[in-house]
């Protein structure tokens, strides 16, 4: 911790957090076009981008505490300047902040740096990144719902019992909000074939209801937790999907391949069914074309509307997504 007296024994006077007039964005790579946008949207002035990365100008000084909040940012900095002219090992003195290198080998100390954990809300964090055009320094304060991971990656590996990489879905969204279930709780999952989100669920012990018109991995049908509804959510009987959920459905995870106010008409009767019962809902939205995120301000009043009075939703893009974004909504109860 940074001590708070002098040698002399005197109260150190506080160390100001650096303000800056730029600010990096670290994203999908290839998605470049689309965060300068995102960045425009905040009225910032995007100067460059490569591989994942972006850099802005403001029009004058901000700090830590006012970058934008964004959605295909996975980790959004004031923007220090290169590498060679921060003193790092001084400000990690001075401010006490936790040190997350983008492209480190490893965890923990000497790697990436620390994945934060739960008490470390407000502590600083200092981000270290490496383009072809030059090493960065980033600095942000780390706040619930900002990713804990150095880069806002946990670069988590699929398990071999997967049988797909939307395993990753479910568990990078865990980084980031409070999946509302606990071991037991049942779940209602729509477009779940071949079956990678219904095993991390399985893993977290829930039971769960698969609905989708395509088969199942063998081994998730075999699995005694697991019930599939072979067939397309909008002719799925929703009373005869409440008789074989077991116990009230405590979240509805939807995956399907329709464009996203489709997939939402898909899924509402289900949700108008269970909604008593829902406390949230984890949504993966493909947009197929980026230029579509200017609708994600509709999709998401669509499924608050679903869910009803008082549900909030937060939108991001996860490392696992591609041209997606992913919607959390919570419901008050
Ligand atoms: C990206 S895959 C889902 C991957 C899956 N979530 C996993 O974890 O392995 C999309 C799935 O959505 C299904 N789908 C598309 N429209 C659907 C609908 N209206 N109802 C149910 N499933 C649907 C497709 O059959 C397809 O299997």
């Amino acid at each position: 911790m940074v001590s708070t007296s002098t040698p002399s024994g005197l109260p150190r006077s506080p160390v100001p957090t650096p303000r800056s007039s730029f600010v990096f964005a670290l994203g999908q790579s290839g998605a470049e076009p689309a965060l300068r946008a995102e960045l425009l949207s905040h009225g910032l002035s995007p100067a460059f981008g490569r591989d994942g990365f972006v850099s802005a100008k403001s029009t004058q000084p901000i700090g830590v505490d006012e970058l934008p909040a964004m959605v295909l940012g996975r980790r959004v900095c004031l923007s220090l300047g290169k590498r060679a002219d921060v003193d790092v090992a001084a400000l990690v003195n001075d401010t006490d902040a936790v040190v997350h290198h983008e492209h480190g080998d490893g965890d923990g100390a000497g790697g990436r740096g620390p994945f934060l954990k739960a008490g470390d809300e407000g502590r600083l964090v200092i981000t270290l990144v490496d383009r072809a055009g030059g090493s960065f320094v980033g600095l942000h304060r780390h706040r619930a719902g900002l990713s804990p991971d150095p880069g806002g990656d946990a670069r988590l590996v699929v398990p071999s019992t997967s049988p797909s990489r939307a395993w990753l879905k479910v568990e990078e969204a865990a980084r980031l909000v409070e999946l509302p279930i606990v071991p037991g709780d049942a779940v209602i999952e729509v477009g779940s074939s071949p079956g990678g989100q219904t095993r991390a669920l399985l893993d977290r012990g829930c039971v769960v209801v698969g609905i989708d018109p395509n088969a199942m991995d063998d081994g998730i049908l075999r699995e005694p937790r697991f019930r599939h509804v072979q067939e397309s959510a909008r002719h799925v009987d929703t009373t005869q999907l409440r008789a074989m959920v077991a116990g009230p459905a405590r979240l509805l995870v939807v995956d399907v391949n329709q464009r996203p106010m489709a997939a939402l008409s898909s899924v509402a009767s289900i949700i108008a069914a269970n909604r008593g019962d829902l406390r949230g809902g984890l949504f993966t939205l493909k947009l197929g074309d980026w230029a579509l995120l200017s609708e994600l301000p509709a999709w998401r009043s669509r499924i608050e509307g679903l869910f009803g009075p008082g549900t909030t939703t937060v939108a991001f893009q996860l490392p696992a997504n591609r041209v997606e974004v992913t919607v959390f909504a919570r419901r008050p109860g």
